[in-house]
């Protein structure tokens, strides 16, 4: 089982749009857990998951629930149905006190990791669709994660948000490889063109992967669906899709 988590310290960056892709892509060959983490509970909605973990999240990153106990299967807005088991863990309320729930638990940095544990012969693929900023919550999941998938808006914030990303992998017990990718990218603007052209080559974790600004990214909210399942043959699916090659091979 290969965990991989998608993070940035940055907001609006396209993690969750990237988590739910690549959550796809890797259920085109296996099964699937996807883990909403952010209590904004964005990753939930797009996968058409009711908001409800049974028990709160308290009890499952303490080991009283286990995966199993509260897991749900996508159902995907537009009857959509993944080649192989698409399960969520869905984001509810009792997330807001996930932080509090971790750090007030033993071993608080690896309760994410304990928590997969049981899961490791369920699923080939879990993806962590993680909040922003530094939180444990973001150590938990880049500790148990085998690759961080990290999404830069082009802009210059973003080049401090991958510094931060690094750091905290850097801090981390187990420091995972950072795979970065630009996101967002609108080739009108010269400062995204620029972007484009000069990160990858200044910076090694930056790939040559771009995903495009589109609304067709952002009709998955309207779908409630990966972008594969309504605009296969739009640029945006075609690079989700390469994104994930990519990045299950640093796995
Ligand atoms: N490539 C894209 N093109 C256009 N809009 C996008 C793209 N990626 C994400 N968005 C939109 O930007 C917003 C934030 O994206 P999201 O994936 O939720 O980011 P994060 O999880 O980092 O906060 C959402 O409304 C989403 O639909
Ligand atoms: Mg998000």
């Amino acid at each position: 089982m290969k965990i991989v988590a998608v993070y940035s310290t940055k907001g609006g960056a396209g993690k969750t749009s990237a988590a739910v892709n690549l959550a796809w892509e890797a259920a085109r060959s296996g099964d699937v857990l996807l883990w909403d983490l952010d209590a904004q509970g964005a990753a939930t909605y797009l996968t058409g998951v009711k908001p409800k973990l049974k028990g709160g999240v308290a009890k499952l990153v303490r080991g009283r629930t286990t995966i199993s106990d509260v897991v749900r299967r996508a159902s995907f807005g537009n009857g959509a149905v993944a080649a192989h088991r698409f399960d969520v863990l869905p984001a509810d309320d009792s997330y807001r006190e996930l932080e509090l729930s971790l750090d007030a638990a033993k071993g608080s940095r690896r309760r994410v990791e304990k928590v997969l544990k049981d899961a490791a012969g369920t699923y080939d693929t879990v993806i962590l669709d993680c909040p922003p900023g530094a939180s444990l919550v973001a150590e938990n999941a880049v500790r148990a994660a085998d690759v961080v998938v990290t999404p830069l808006p082009p802009a210059a914030l973003s080049l401090r948000s991958l510094d931060q990303v690094r750091e905290l992998v850097a801090d981390s017990a187990k420091p995972a490889p950072v795979f970065a990718f630009l996101s967002m990218v609108d080739r009108r603007k010269a400062t995204h063109r620029r972007a484009v052209e000069e990160l990858p080559a200044q910076e090694a974790e930056i790939v040559e992967v771009i995903v495009p600004a589109t609304v067709v990214v952002e009709r998955m909210g309207d779908e409630r669906a990966p972008v594969a399942t309504f605009a296969p043959r739009h640029e945006a699916a075609q690079v989700y899709t390469h994104l994930w090659q990519l990045a299950s091979r640093r796995t």
